[in-house]
């Protein structure tokens, strides 16, 4: 495929570019105007100036008519494998209750569970295909899912083939993470030790055993898990090759990000009551501080302190956390509007956080996330638009013209 009169492609690194960290969001990731690209086996072949045409002989040549052409997104925290949804709940917060009101009361995480235990795992491929749709209509390419509403050894395995189907089958990129400490499962209540007990010696060989998760997750949180609780989880995860992405400082300052960083987390994921010790920490570390907007939004949280890591030299990552609880949308052009409007991120580094720093928070560098030759070519094209600043202001405005995955349109 050959697309030219491109107005400006954006997102463009060299290939060996990891993430981008603190004043690189703005300046890391080139631009080009007035371009063409040529896609050949599903990688970015090449790319120029129209000035300087190539005699490619395509017969599939695309005229973006002055749109641009972006990185497709990489959302690296999801929980799109769940059951129907949760839009009782949503009523009962607009009257008032709170997110750990809700959990207190045994909704919440375990009310997913109880319907997640009653569907079918025919059935909840099907419901989880319908929203990976979606995402990749919205322009996402890659996405790592998670499990965690399963919380028996059964169930999270029923989850977790069911996002190992969803990486066969999307033309996106998947990843997966094991997310049994996301809240005692029913059958434990009152006895957590001995959830993370079984969850250590059942779940994690079960799991480990049948190849079917990448990362592993917990929720670090006041109410939830412990720092020791996750600190036991995280190192028994390593000897099976599982590098942590946990879920801390949400609720509360947990001690998350610390426990996090000592087990060489891919990334901690949340941080929206995170200060400036934390920050100190994720600087003498690879650990990838992922914000989640879209949960602060829906909850009427802290945004987490985007612009303070960015001060301190760390690199964001930008994420939907795509679930029925707290974020019940996977729509990354929000995710930027939100960097944006709440978090005050130039519209430059919200791109940046929300590819090449989302596929970094994935280990997904470099070959997805921005713009070179060689990488997957994974692309959006944009109806025209006079700049990427538009993108994210005129926020629910239809932008996208085609995305395009390994190469193809879907
Ligand atoms: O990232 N905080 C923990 N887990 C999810 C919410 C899960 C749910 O409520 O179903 C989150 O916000
Ligand atoms: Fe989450």
């Amino acid at each position: 495929m050959l697309i030219v009169n491109i107005k400006q492609i954006a997102g463009i690194t060299d290939g060996g570019t990891g993430c981008l960290s603190g004043g690189e969001m703005l300046t890391g990731m080139g631009t080009m105007d007035d371009a063409w690209i040529l896609l050949r086996d599903g990688l970015i072949h090449s790319f120029g100036s129209m000035s300087e045409m190539p005699q490619v002989g395509s017969d599939d040549v695309v005229d973006a008519r002055g749109g641009m052409v972006l990185p497709a997104f990489c959302d690296s925290h999801t929980h799109i494998v769940y059951a129907g949804s949760r839009h009782g709940e949503f009523i009962d917060k607009i009257n008032g209750l709170s997110y750990e009101d809700i959990a207190r009361r045994g909704g919440g995480i375990l009310n997913s569970a109880d319907l997640l235990a009653r569907t079918s795992e025919d059935e909840l491929y099907a419901q989880a295909r319908l929203r990976a749709e979606e995402m990749m209509a919205k322009g996402t390419g890659a996405m790592e899912i998670k499990s965690g509403y399963g919380l028996s050894t059964s169930a999270e395995l029923k989850m977790l083939r069911v996002i190992a189907r969803l990486k066969e089958d999307l033309p996106a990129k998947v990843c997966a993470t094991f997310l049994g400490a996301h809240a005692v499962g029913r059958s434990y209540a009152g006895r957590q030790s001995e959830y993370v007990e079984m969850l250590v010696s059942e779940m994690l060989p079960a799991v480990a055993s049948e190849g079917l998760a990448d990362f592993v997750d917990v929720f670090c949180d006041q109410g939830f898990f412990t720092v020791n609780e996750t600190a036991r989880i995280l190192e028994a995860a390593a000897k099976y090759g599982m590098r942590p992405k946990i879920h801390a400082n949400e609720l509360a300052v947990s001690g998350g990000v610390q426990v996090g960083v000592r087990y060489g987390a891919v990334s901690v994921d949340h941080l929206e009551r995170m200060g400036a010790e934390e920050i100190s920490i994720l600087k003498d570390s690879t650990t990838i501080p992922t914000m989640l907007p879209g949960a602060s939004f829906f909850l009427g949280m802290p945004y987490a302190p985007a612009r303070e890591a960015i001060a301190a030299g760390l690199p964001v990552a930008l994420a939907s956390d795509y679930n029925p609880g707290s974020s019940p949308s996977g729509d990354m052009r929000m995710v930027m509007a939100l960097g944006c409007i709440k978090m005050r991120l130039l519209p430059t580094e919200a791109l940046a956080a929300i590819t090449v720093n989302g596929a970094a928070a994935m280990d997904l560098r470099p070959r997805y996330g921005s713009i070179f030759p060689g990488a997957v070519a994974n692309l959006l094209l944009t109806v025209a638009v006079p700049s990427l600043d538009f993108i994210p202001y005129a926020y629910t405005s239809p932008f996208i013209r085609r995305v395009i995955l390994q190469g193809k349109y879907i």
